[in-house]
């Protein structure tokens, strides 16, 4: 059975569904925390299953490496084998995505490459496009840069505004997020070929070395 803890920030109707689809008999991953960046609503659903929950408040830590520290810290103790990023609306510290990837996932309302960033429904409207979509990405140290899991196209109607788009979105980014949750707990995913060959702290220091390249071709 794999183990899976969910960050959220908000309503967590992704972690809802995720809850929902893990009570069904056979279903192969459990949630055995919900952690936060605030006080969020979707705390609720945890609770309504009974799950612990975990709250690391952003803005009472000096910088965001100390707030990833703390949070590592209190989501490791339950040793999940996935971490699911489901509406956690801050960017993890390089530390963190290098310590948890590539068991670290991501939802995104957009068809990535497409509308990364936080606004991806709202740039997408704005772009005027006639379709957008949904995308489950694994997450590394740039912003929605991952590889991706799984993706889906959404049309964008006449008249849709920022939130009747995201409605049509989300059932599609609930539905891709179980698929693939189910099949990394199936090992029908295997999130180690998209392990980083080198941790990006060693990258940035290969980079800042004036003979990387004679380095690297040595490593070769
Ligand atoms: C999702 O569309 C997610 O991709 C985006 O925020 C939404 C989260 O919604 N970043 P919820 O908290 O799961 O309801």
């Amino acid at each position: 059975m794999l183990t899976v803890a969910v960050l959220i920030s908000g309503t967590g109707s992704n972690l809802r569904a995720l809850l929902d689809a893990a009570a069904e008999p056979g279903f192969p991953a459990r949630v055995v925390v919900v952690g936060a960046d605030r006080q969020a609503d979707g705390f609720a659903h945890a609770e309504a299953f009974g799950i612990p929950t975990v709250m690391v408040p952003f803005r009472e830590f000096e910088t965001r490496e100390q707030w990833g520290e703390e949070l590592r810290r209190q989501i490791d103790v339950w040793t999940p084998d996935l971490i699911v990023l489901s509406g956690l609306m801050r960017l993890l510290p390089d530390a963190l995505v290098d310590a948890w990837a590539p068991a670290l996932i991501n939802t995104h309302p957009a068809y990535l490459p497409e509308f990364p960033g936080a606004h991806g429904v709202r740039d997408a409207l704005a772009a005027g496009v006639s379709q957008t979509g949904a995308s489950v990405i694994v997450v590394d140290t740039g912003v929605d840069s991952g590889p991706i899991l799984a993706q889906e196209r959404i049309d964008v109607l006449p008249g849709d505004t920022e939130h009747t788009l995201h409605e049509r979105i989300k059932p599609v980014e609930r539905r891709l997020l179980i698929e693939v949750v189910r099949g990394i707990a199936a090992g029908e995913i295997d999130l180690s070929a998209y392990a980083p060959a080198i941790p990006s702290a060693d990258v940035a220091e290969a980079t800042e070395t004036p003979d990387a390249a004679a380095v690297a071709s040595d490593i070769a």
